[in-house]
């Protein structure tokens, strides 16, 4: 979503606030689950005969709507708008729901505070909710979400960002779920699930290949058929088929030559032909480019029409309907998903409220503070330490306005979190700037350290000056280093390197106190050239609205740290498959790149489309390590534990199915978690070792259990163009039990048989 500058000062001046009066309880996060969603296929025999009763006026209102504020107030506008992503009006006489739409990667959005004073939960980061391997809390977070959309009267939740993290300096790459196909597409099923389970629709979110901003308007993505399916639609093949979202979004960008949202390979022959989704596809804001093309390529309804170059799906698909060219079965396959997505979904059974509902914030940050805790990566811990020492006198925390609380990632995707924002900068410059903010969370790191630890003096100091930092390290027992990078929807960041010379803080303050840790509040991986003279790192992502509480809760051991990186960490740009941004030169004028990424074309400035190559193919992230034989910084699937486990000689089996076994054991003198990860490459080498599987344990100190992980037969397969199938083909494979891609146990081989999946 984005304004146009104007345009926010008009909107902001006549402020729409909410009016949060008490009515009824709402649906809690603690109730999820309830109500089961109507299957798919019985929502669409049902929607098959509302269709028949639907007028063509009325069908045709069913596949456009409003991006609300830009009609707010204008005349002939309903009165029921509220400032957010999308409004279509429903059908009452039939009892179909107007559709209230909101954006919700980490909660219900309010970007530049659209809706003065309404506050909802901020999760962490997506990357750090993947990087829990703990489907329970991608659910829990979905449904926490579900229940606070519902409670503010939406139904539908612009949320399941699946995209694969393709490029570690991708702007949202926060806002996704990691590189491997497994994991991501698992993970956004489950979270997809969660914000269902209170009727209402998920969306997931962008087909495909949306794997950069620079230019995400106006790039053609190219990737083959084979290395597509194994990867980044595979993600989006498990979330569908865990979550079974209402709706698909498709994205901005081209894919193969034609944009996303009129590719009638993505959105007939994949969806629908081989996926046999039956939902609805609504196109990304600004991502809609023709009328005929659009309708008979697979694109159901027209998504925050103001923001294309023309309304596609009113008048011109009325016409084309008329004179044929547009199908009138057409137009009622259209209406008929976008009714199966609403049934199934349980929000047409399940009216919303006239008014905002009451929400219990505590237990919801509960929520965010427990998905926070378990994605918190542990990336280095020598010396001992961390836990930080009991013994400690003083302790300076520096840096990362740790006094005040944590950095949130900015777009479409920003919550305005319980606590407001003690940091609100708006950006001068960029193609974020209509619509983004660099906002911090009020949970305060240093309030928590304080907290958690009474009897220590615990001081901040901003890290602006180095030489007054690195006094103030040298006076303490322990010095933490808070170290940021702002990431946001529709810009790229252009370095992986740390920014605003917090390298050299880093430095300064190792110099001073050895006894020292970094805590990283980044959006995805950033060089560390400092690693060596730093004794303990944690990558606390952005860690949502209970944040400094988790990462004080880490690193005092009041919480041992379990997240496994859902992403690659390089060592230097180089290594990337592309080290930069594709067309961040063509894109510099600013002008061609606000236009290019942020503005649908409304702009009237014309850039040219330009390819991305995506050569690692289906090799993403950790893929691409091993095939090019290149040491990361951090593996894939790396993270430590204040806990020590050890394995057993696993049992192996083979033949149809693959499948291990074998024994965990703590051996530390804490409880922990570990994610024992299993990968898998044929012995012939054909392709680099992957996530087959993986499984998460809670263990006591001295505590074992037995594991058995079957690996996901797609990710043993190869892609066969010629069949439209996977295949497993016949032979031996190579099993090893990894603590990370780049830290693995022979498990042994087994021989597969020769399987085709569908
Ligand atoms: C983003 C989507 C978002 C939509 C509506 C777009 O710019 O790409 O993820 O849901 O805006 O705000």
């Amino acid at each position: 979503m984005r304004f146009k500058g104007p345009l926010i000062a008009a909107l902001l001046a006549t402020s729409m606030s909410v009016a949060l009066q008490a009515q009824e309880p709402a649906a809690r996060a603690s109730q999820a689950g309830s109500g089961p969603a109507a299957s798919m296929s019985a929502a669409e025999a049902r929607a098959e005969r509302l269709v028949e009763q639907l007028t063509r006026e009325e069908k045709l209102r069913l596949v456009h709507g409003y991006f609300p504020p830009f009609v707010i107030g204008k005349p002939g506008m309903p009165t029921d708008i509220i400032p957010s992503a999308g409004y279509v009006p429903g059908v009452p006489r039939l009892g179909i729901p107007t559709l209230r739409e909101s954006d919700a990667s980490l909660g219900v959005a309010n970007q530049v505070e659209q809706r003065k004073g309404d506050v909802a939960t901020a999760l962490p980061s997506s990357l750090a909710t993947a990087a829990s391997f703990d489907p329970t809390i991608a659910y829990a977070g979905g449904a926490m979400i579900g229940a606070e959309a519902r409670a503010k009267t939406f139904n539908v939740l612009l949320a399941g960002g699946v995209n694969l993290t393709r490029d570690p300096w991708n702007g949202r790459n926060f806002e996704y779920l990691g590189e491997d196909p497994l994991l991501a597409g698992r993970m956004a099923g489950e979270s997809i699930r969660g914000v269902q389970s209170n009727g209402i629709v998920s969306t997931v979110k962008h087909l495909a290949l949306n794997s950069q901003e620079t230019g995400r308007m106006v790039l053609n993505a190219k990737l083959g058929e084979a290395a597509l399916r194994e990867s980044d639609l595979l993600a989006f093949q498990i979330a569908i088929e865990i979550g079974q979202p209402g709706s698909v979004m498709c994205a901005y960008n081209q894919v193969n030559g034609d944009y996303a949202c009129e590719n009638r390979h993505l959105l007939t022959d994949v969806l629908r032909t081989d996926w046999g989704y039956k939902g609805f596809v609504m196109s990304d804001w600004g991502a809609v480019h023709s009328t005929v093309k659009a309708a008979n390529a697979g694109l159901d309804q027209q998504s925050g029409q103001e923001l294309d170059k023309a309304l596609y799906f009113g008048a011109p698909l009325a016409k084309a309907v008329a004179d044929g060219t547009v199908a009138a079965a057409q137009l009622d396959t259209m209406v008929r998903r976008i009714l199966t997505g609403v049934i199934a979904s349980g929000a047409m059974d399940r009216p919303l409220s006239a008014t905002v509902q009451p929400i219990d914030y505590a237990a919801h940050a509960d929520v965010a503070q427990r998905a926070a805790e378990a994605g918190i990566v542990l990336l280095k811990n020598e010396r001992n330490m961390l836990p930080l020492a009991r013994t400690a006198k003083r302790i300076v925390l520096i840096g990362g306005h740790a006094d005040l609380g944590v950095l949130s990632g900015g777009g479409s995707s920003q919550v305005r979190s319980v606590g407001g924002a003690p940091i609100e900068i708006p950006l001068k410059s960029g193609a974020a700037a209509s619509f983004a903010r660099l906002t911090y969370h009020a949970s305060s790191p240093l309030q928590a350290f304080r907290k958690l630890a009474p009897d220590v003096v615990v001081e901040f100091i901003d890290g602006g000056d180095h030489a007054a930092a690195a006094a103030a390290a040298k006076k303490a027992d322990i010095a933490i280093v808070f170290a940021t990078q702002w990431q946001t929807e529709a810009q790229d960041t252009e370095t992986l390197a740390l920014p605003d010379g917090q390298d050299a803080l880093i430095e300064a303050v190792a110099t001073a106190n050895p006894r020292m840790a970094v805590v990283l509040e980044t959006g995805g991986p950033v060089l560390m050239p400092w690693l060596d003279r730093v004794p303990a790192v944690i990558e606390a992502w952005y860690p949502g609205q209970r944040g400094g509480e988790a990462i004080a809760n880490v690193l005092f051991g009041a919480v041992n740290p379990s997240g496994r990186l859902p992403i690659t960490f390089p060592a230097a740009a180089e290594q990337a498959p592309r080290p930069a941004p594709v067309g961040l030169e063509r894109l510099k004028d600013p002008a061609a790149a606000t236009a290019a990424a942020n503005s649908g074309g409304g702009s009237g400035v014309t850039v040219d489309h330009f390819p991305v190559d995506y050569p690692e193919g289906s090799n993403v992230g950790y893929r691409w390590y091993e095939a090019k034989a290149q040491k990361p910084l951090f593996a894939f699937g790396h993270g430590l534990s204040y806990a020590k486990f050890v394995y057993s000689k696993p049992i192996l089996s083979g033949g149809k199915e693959m499948t291990i076994r074998f024994t965990i054991k703590n051996v530390g003198k804490v409880a922990g978690i570990d994610v024992p990860q299993i990968y898998t490459r044929p012995a012939d080498g054909r392709w680099p070792a992957r996530l087959v599987g993986y499984a998460r344990v809670d263990l006591q100190p001295g505590a074992s259990t037995e594991v058995t992980v079957t690996a996901e037969p797609r990710i043993l397969a190869d892609w066969s163009e010629a069949a439209r199938r996977f295949e497993i083909a016949s032979g031996r494979y190579r099993v090893e039990i990894g603590r990370s891609a780049g830290d693995r146990e022979n498990a042994g081989e087994i021989q597969l048989e020769a399987r085709a999946i569908r």
